[in-house]
């Protein structure tokens, strides 16, 4: 019997299903429901020193459905951090620990470009008992207008500035949660793992305007006529997510084996995270999904993960962690294998007129 019990960074998951910060993880009664239902661990909502200056609006959630009118497919946010005081949360992460102890709980942090500020905030989330930290550097709306957020995680000479003094004041393990709102991700990445982050968490939500209402003219989700970009998230990026990770995968084996890995990004099944698993991640986050279907999703998540893994003859996750890595190669690679190949086979004629509007129709289903 395969087993998904991991150990990352020294943190001992029963599971590599993790809640990704945000709602689900919101405050100490729905953390605690995460770990009765059987997740692997928990990312805490992001919190911050000062949390009057964290003011919501609302609506702050617009979806996008798929054709059939019912499916979520793409979720944008303009939801920021918690807005609960810092004294709330310290309170709540002890009362979470003493519940479960043996759950992993991570604090998601954010604060200004202030290393007494970073400091602060370490050092009252691990006196509480939190088990590792995520440094938000990623939350690509509101935070950024005040420096903060994906602001930093855009300019990799300051995250990897902050990224030194979060691990000169840890003294558990820290993953930088990276912003796909960049063009190369295994920039700031790299600055991270530099600077002495342990792991990296990828991805955050992709900037986005969900969509304009046709009546009043107003872009979505409008809130007193108006609205601003917002974080997409859901199924529709799991694509980019993969790609991201694999990038920062493929950097970290090179350039730092041995540190870790969370995938993020329109997880809701046991099968996506095989394939970030596949990808090179070690532990997988769900955020978006939680709200779609509720804690219990977990439970079918494991089981078709362990039926991929029984089905594969894998034992441990370790044993395909990063496998599908090396079959991501250049366009020019595909192009030479190919060549050799094409003396085999008939040209497949994919640019001749008609027959290439027939595949393509036929690519769509
Ligand atoms: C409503 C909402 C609030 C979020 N709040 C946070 C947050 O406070 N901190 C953070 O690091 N990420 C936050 N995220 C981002 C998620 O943790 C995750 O990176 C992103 O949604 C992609 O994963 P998903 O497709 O599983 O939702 C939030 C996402 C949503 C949808």
């Amino acid at each position: 019997m395969p087993t998904l019990a991991t150990t990352v960074d020294g943190l001992r998951f029963p599971n590599p299903f993790l809640i990704a910060s945000g709602p689900p993880g919101t405050n100490s009664q729905v953390i605690t429901r995460a770990f009765r239902e059987g997740w692997g661990g928990v990312v805490a909502k992001t919190v911050s020193l000062d949390a009057s200056k964290i003011v919501n609006v609302s609506p702050r959630y617009a979806k996008l459905h798929a054709a059939d009118g019912k499916e979520v497919v793409g979720w944008e946010n303009i939801e920021l951090i918690s807005d609960r005081p810092i004294k709330i949360w310290i309170e709540e992460f002890k009362k979470c620990k003493d519940a479960h102890p043996d759950g992993v709980l991570i604090a998601s942090i954010m604060e200004e470009f202030r290393r007494d500020a970073w400091v602060e905030i370490v050092e009252c989330c691990q006196d509480a008992g939190v088990d590792g930290f995520e440094l938000n550097f990623s939350c690509p709306h509101g935070l950024p207008e005040r420096k903060m957020g994906s602001a930093m995680g855009q300019d990799p000479e300051v995250l990897s500035e902050v990224c030194g003094w979060v691990a000169a004041a840890a003294r558990k393990p820290v993953w930088a949660k990276m912003t796909p709102n960049i063009t190369h991700i295994e920039d700031p990445s790299r600055a991270a793992l530099k600077a002495g982050c342990h792991g990296i968490s990828a991805i955050n939500t992709i900037r986005s305007v969900m969509g304009v209402n046709l009546e009043t003219l107003r872009p979505e989700p409008t809130v007193e006529g108006h609205s601003t970009p917002g974080g997409y998230s859901s199924v529709a990026i799991r694509p980019i997510a993969l790609r991201m990770c694999a990038e920062i995968a493929t950097m970290i084996r090179s350039e730092f084996p041995g540190r870790t890995l969370s995938g993020i990004g329109g997880i809701e099944r046991g099968s996506h995270a095989a394939e970030f698993i596949l990808l090179g991640a070690d532990t997988v986050q769900v955020c978006t999904g939680v709200m779609k279907f509720g804690y219990g999703m977990v439970r079918e998540m494991k089981d078709e993960l362990l039926r991929f893994m029984e089905k594969h003859g894998f034992d441990t996750l370790a044993d395909f962690k990063g496998r599908s890595l090396g079959y991501l190669t250049t366009h020019a690679a595909l192009v030479d294998m190919q060549r050799e190949k094409k003396a085999d086979r008939a040209d497949d004629g994919i640019w001749s007129g008609d027959r290439f509007v027939e595949q393509s129709q036929a690519l769509a289903g």
